[in-house]
C-alpha cells in the first residue's frame, strides 16, 4: 500500500503525475500497476551495477542474486511501458553482457534498440590497468514499430543552424542551398534540358546527372525565387531549403560524448552545489544525459518513471522538462536529497539543465510503501 506523506508533498492542483515513491521498487511497481500499466512513455533505470564496490548511501554486493533481481524487476517495468515506450538502461562494462542476455529474455531480441556509450569521464585514471572511461545505457523498445516511429530528432547544434543564411534578404528568411541535379540511373526524359541562369550562363547537368525535376517545374520555382544561381547569378543552380520549412532536427548517434551530455564529476558538483558540505551521492547522473534521453524518448506530457531513483536526475529533468514522472527509492536518501532537491527545481535554483520557476499548479506528491 501507498502513503501519502503530507509534510514531504508540496500542493499539485493540475491533476498531473508527479510522485516519488519511498520502498522496494518491486512492492511499489505492484502497487501502481493498476493505474499506470501501459502508460509509460519512457523508463529509465541506473540500477547498482555489481560491481562489488560499496557505496556511502547502498549496498552494491549482491552479486548472486543481482541478474535474477534485476530481471524480476525488467519484467516488472515492461508491464508499465505504452507500445510506443521505451526502456533506457545504464550499465558498466561489468555486467552489460549479462544484462543484455537478461533483457533479451525480457523484451524480446527484436525490440532492442541500440546501446549507447556514454563518456562518463574525461580524464585518465592512472591508478588503475585501463582507465575505464565509458558506460553503457541499454535500449529497448515496448513494440520497435511504434517506439522508432516516435523518436525525436535531437535539437540542431548552433553549427547546423549557422548553415541557414540570408545573403539575398529573402523575405522567407534563412535557408541552405541544396543540389538540383541527381543521380541519372532512373532518370525519364524531360528531365535531361539546358537551363539558362539570370546572368544568362547556361546550365545542363553533369555526365551521369539529371535535374531532379522537369522544365515546367524548374521554372515555376525559378520564378518563385527559390533557385539559387549564386550572388552574381551566373552560378550552377541549387534549390533554396528554408529554416522556417525544414526540421533541422540531428538522429541521434550512439556515441554521447562528454562535452554534450555531461560526465558524473559533473553530476556530483552539482549535487555539492545544492548541498555544500554534504556527503553526496557517490554516483550521479548528470542532468544533462537524461535530458538528452527524454528528449529523444518523450514529449511534454508524457510519464517517466525511474525506479532507481538515487540522488534523482531524473524526476529533476522530468519535472524541468514538463513531463509527468514517477521516481522510486529504497533509500532515506530521497528524504534528504531528492525532495530537497526537487523543490530547489521547483522555485528555479535547482541549477542544471533548463533552469525555469514552475506555476503553483507543479507539486509533487510523496509516498512511503507500507506493506
Ligand atoms: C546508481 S543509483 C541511481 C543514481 C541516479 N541515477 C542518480 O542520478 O542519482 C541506484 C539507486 O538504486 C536504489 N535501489 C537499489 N535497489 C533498489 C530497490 N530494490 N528498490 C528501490 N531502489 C533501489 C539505491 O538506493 C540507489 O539510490
Amino acid at each position: 500500500m501507498l502513503k501519502k506523506i503530507k509534510k514531504y508533498s508540496s500542493p499539485k492542483t493540475d491533476g498531473k503525475t508527479r510522485k516519488i515513491i519511498l520502498g522496494d521498487n518491486l512492492d511499489v511497481l505492484s502497487a501502481l500497476r493498476a493505474d499506470y500499466k501501459s502508460k509509460v512513455k519512457c523508463v529509465y533505470i541506473d540500477p547498482p551495477y555489481n560491481n562489488g564496490e560499496k557505496y556511502t548511501h547502498y549496498d552494491d554486493s549482491t552479486h548472486d542474486l543481482w541478474l535474477s533481481d534485476l530481471k524480476k524487476r525488467l519484467k516488472s517495468l515492461r508491464d508499465f511501458l505504452r507500445d510506443d515506450g521505451s526502456i533506457w538502461i545504464s550499465i558498466d562494462d561489468g555486467e552489460v553482457h549479462y544484462l543484455k542476455v537478461a533483457a533479451d529474455e525480457v523484451f524480446g531480441r527484436k525490440n532492442f534498440i541500440t546501446t549507447v556509450v556514454w563518456q562518463q569521464r574525461t580524464t585518465r585514471e592512472n591508478r588503475k590497468h585501463f582507465s575505464n572511461n565509458h558506460e553503457y545505457i541499454l535500449v529497448y523498445a515496448k513494440e520497435r514499430k511504434k517506439f522508432v516511429a516516435s523518436i525525436n530528432k535531437l535539437p540542431p547544434t548552433d553549427d547546423v543552424l549557422s548553415r541557414y543564411k540570408n545573403p539575398d534578404n529573402d523575405p522567407k528568411g534563412p535557408w541552405q542551398s541544396v543540389s538540383v541535379n541527381v543521380q541519372a540511373g532512373h532518370a525519364v526524359k524531360s528531365q535531361f534540358y539546358k537551363l539558362v541562369s539570370p546572368a544568362g550562363v547556361v546550365h545542363a547537368p553533369p555526365n551521369g546527372r539529371c535535374w531532379a525535376y522537369n522544365e515546367s517545374k524548374m521554372l515555376g520555382l525559378i520564378e518563385e525565387g527559390r533557385i539559387w544561381f549564386g550572388k552574381d547569378g551566373a552560378g550552377v543552380p541549387r534549390l533554396k531549403k528554408y529554416l522556417s520549412e525544414s526540421r533541422p532536427g540531428l538522429t541521434p548517434e550512439t556515441l554521447w560524448f562528454a562535452d554534450t551530455v555531461g560526465t558524473n564529476k559533473e553530476a556530483k558538483k552539482h549535487l555539492l552545489k545544492l548541498f555544500p558540505g554534504k556527503d553526496v551521492f557517490d554516483t550521479p547522473k548528470p542532468e544533462r544525459l537524461i535530458q538528452q534521453i527524454f528528449e529523444i524518448a518523450t514529449n511534454e506530457g508524457d510519464l517517466i518513471l525511474d525506479s532507481y531513483l538515487g540522488a534523482g536526475a531524473s524526476v529533476a529533468v522530468a519535472h524541468k522538462m514538463k513531463r509527468q514522472y514517477i521516481g522510486i527509492d529504497k533509500g532515506q536518501h530521497i528524504i534528504d536529497y531528492v525532495i530537497e532537491r526537487q523543490k530547489m527545481v521547483m522555485n528555479g535554483t535547482g541549477y542544471g539543465v533548463l533552469e525555469r520557476v514552475s506555476d503553483k499548479t507543479e507539486g509533487f506528491e510523496f509516498f512511503k510503501f507500507s506493506g
